[in-house]
């Protein structure tokens, strides 16, 4: 075949290198993409189980349960909020673990009065502290939902809903329509409801299997660029061989601006600082921060701190520059090529993610629990920190073009604004900048496999 057609297979490779040129270079200058897909988190996905497991005279009962698949994408206060449409004229008789917002109009009912009437039903979780008999297990926790990786065992929460005036056989049931998941804000798409194997439940002591009379699952995908316009945390960068802090880039979140907006952030000198915290002049959810160059809520701080031998050590802060918001179970997905040899680590938890076989860059960070597991509102208070000892490996190991600094930081899931690589401190004696920017081999091997993936 080579042999034959040189100048085909010849064609095809530069048509192949091409297609990896490109791949690169998209992935090393895309950082806010239109798309769900996240590539350190390829099927994270949140998925709302809904089964079926009793039938009643006009509807049935079905336990409802939401399960973070999402490695690093936590659900934090104020909680998810589930909405879906009807597709005939069902009602909610009866919730436990979870109530809609809204009853809706239930005139038409006597005796006996709906939970709600509404053909769109909107449905938050009860909070902690609910009296047992309102409760079901993994319910009731404010809507707060942890992410797989640091807790599958709080990676899921569910509640129970009795249905009237609908299907009453797996042949009649229409499943609802539209569901829409906000956790608490936009980002998450849902897909439509999809009918699957109804699920098998294991009694306590294993000895018995029962299964749902029907299931369905819909599954969510979230994208940052749906959830917000601007991003909301960004990276800055020192080292022990260069004096020069490279700060987050300017206008990174936004731009100060005094004259079109005095609330767009505030001086944290200014005597008027306790008011503006508190005044609801805005909507209490949207960031209220510090004025800096840069204007995100949150900064990630990556400090070289130290060189020796066979290891080299890394100092990282995380700063809350919003006045509005404690970061409860908080989360860094950090990718550099050394997170294969991570050796020594304080006062964070870490795992190591692993999206691609054979590839361990990327570590996932978080805080331990009554210790750092809140980044608290920006002040005295406000930063966590870490210290991590990286073991050198000598073939791939050095200081030079920036190779100490990480390619990618996600705060709780986000994309962090990185400074650009022309910036990054130099060691003293380096003669000349770096031609190519040398900081996305790993993202072009991620860019390949799925070039490879998609063409198998
Ligand atoms: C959702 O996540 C689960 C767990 O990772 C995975 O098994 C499933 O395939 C994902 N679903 C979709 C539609 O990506
Ligand atoms: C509906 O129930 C019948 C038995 O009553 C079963 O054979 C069939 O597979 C069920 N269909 C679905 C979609 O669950
Ligand atoms: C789906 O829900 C959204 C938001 O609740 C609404 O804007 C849209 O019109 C709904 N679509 C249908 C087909 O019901
Ligand atoms: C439906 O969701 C459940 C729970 O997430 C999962 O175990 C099951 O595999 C899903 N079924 C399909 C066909 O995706
Ligand atoms: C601030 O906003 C005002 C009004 O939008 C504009 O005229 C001005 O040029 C802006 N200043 C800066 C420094 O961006
Ligand atoms: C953050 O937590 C502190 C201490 O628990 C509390 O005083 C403060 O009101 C909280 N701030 C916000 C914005 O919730
Ligand atoms: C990745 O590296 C970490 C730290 O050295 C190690 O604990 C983990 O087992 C590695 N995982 C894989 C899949 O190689
Ligand atoms: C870690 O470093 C050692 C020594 O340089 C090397 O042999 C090893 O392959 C590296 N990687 C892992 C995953 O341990
Ligand atoms: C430190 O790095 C900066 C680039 O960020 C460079 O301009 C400066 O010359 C370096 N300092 C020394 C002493 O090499």
């Amino acid at each position: 075949m080579e042999s034959l057609f040189p100048s085909l297979s010849g064609s095809i490779t530069k048509l192949t290198s091409f297609a990896f040129f490109l791949l690169f270079l998209l992935s090393c200058s895309t950082f806010t993409s239109t798309e769900a897909y996240d590539a350190l988190d390829p099927t994270g996905n949140i998925t709302i189980k809904w089964d079926v497991i009793s039938w009643t005279p006009d509807g049935y009962v079905a336990v409802v349960t939401i399960y973070n698949f999402q490695q690093y994408r936590h659900i934090q206060a104020p909680g998810w909020t589930l909405g879906w449409t009807w597709a005939k004229k069902e009602v909610i008789w009866s919730m436990m673990g979870s109530q809609t917002t809204e009853q809706g109009d239930c005139s038409k009912f006597k005796g006996n009065i709906p939970h709600c009437c509404k053909k769109d039903p909107t449905v938050v979780d009860l909070l902690p502290g609910t009296p047992y008999n309102q409760q079901i297990a993994n319910c009731c926790k404010g809507g707060v939902i942890n992410s797989w990786a640091q807790d599958p065992a709080n990676a899921a929460s569910s509640f129970q809903v009795s249905v009237g005036q609908a299907g009453t056989t797996n042949k009649t049931v229409r499943v609802p329509k539209n569901f829409t998941l906000r956790a608490p804000g936009p980002g998450y798409t849902c897909g439509p409801a999809k009918i699957v194997k109804p699920t098998k439940f294991a009694s306590a002591d294993k000895r018995r299997i029962t299964q749902a009379m029907m299931t369905w699952n819909v599954t969510c995908t979230y994208s940052q660029f749906l959830a917000q316009k601007t991003p909301t945390c960004c990276v800055s960068l020192s080292s022990f061989y260069n004096e020069t802090i490279v700060n987050c880039p300017t206008c990174a979140c936004g731009c100060q601006n005094h004259t079109a907006d005095p609330e767009s952030c505030v001086d944290p000198n200014s005597p008027h600082l306790a008011s503006a915290v508190t005044s609801s002049s805005k909507s209490s959810s949207a960031p209220l921060v510090q004025c800096t160059s840069h204007m995100c809520p949150i900064r990630v701080h990556w400090h070289v701190k130290l060189n020796y031998k066979e290891y080299w050590r890394v100092k990282i802060t995380i700063t809350n520059f919003n006045y509005r918001m404690n970061y409860t179970q908080w989360n860094l997905v950090v990718q550099h090529p050394n997170f294969d040899n991570l050796t020594q680590l304080f006062s964070f938890y870490y795992k190591s993610l692993t999206p691609y076989e054979g590839l361990n860059d990327t570590a996932m960070l978080w805080g331990v629990k009554f210790y750092n597991d809140l980044l608290s509102q920006a002040g005295p208070l406000g930063n966590v920190q870490s210290e991590l000892l990286f073991r050198k490996d000598a073939s791939t190991f050095t200081f030079e073009k920036g190779w100490a600094f990480p390619r990618r930081v996600y705060f709780n899931g986000d994309n962090c604004v990185m400074p650009p690589p022309d910036a990054y401190p130099w060691l003293p004696n380096a003669s000349s900048r770096p031609v190519i920017s040398l900081l996305c081999p790993v993202i072009t091997i991620l860019a390949s496999l799925v070039f490879l993936w998609a063409n198998a």
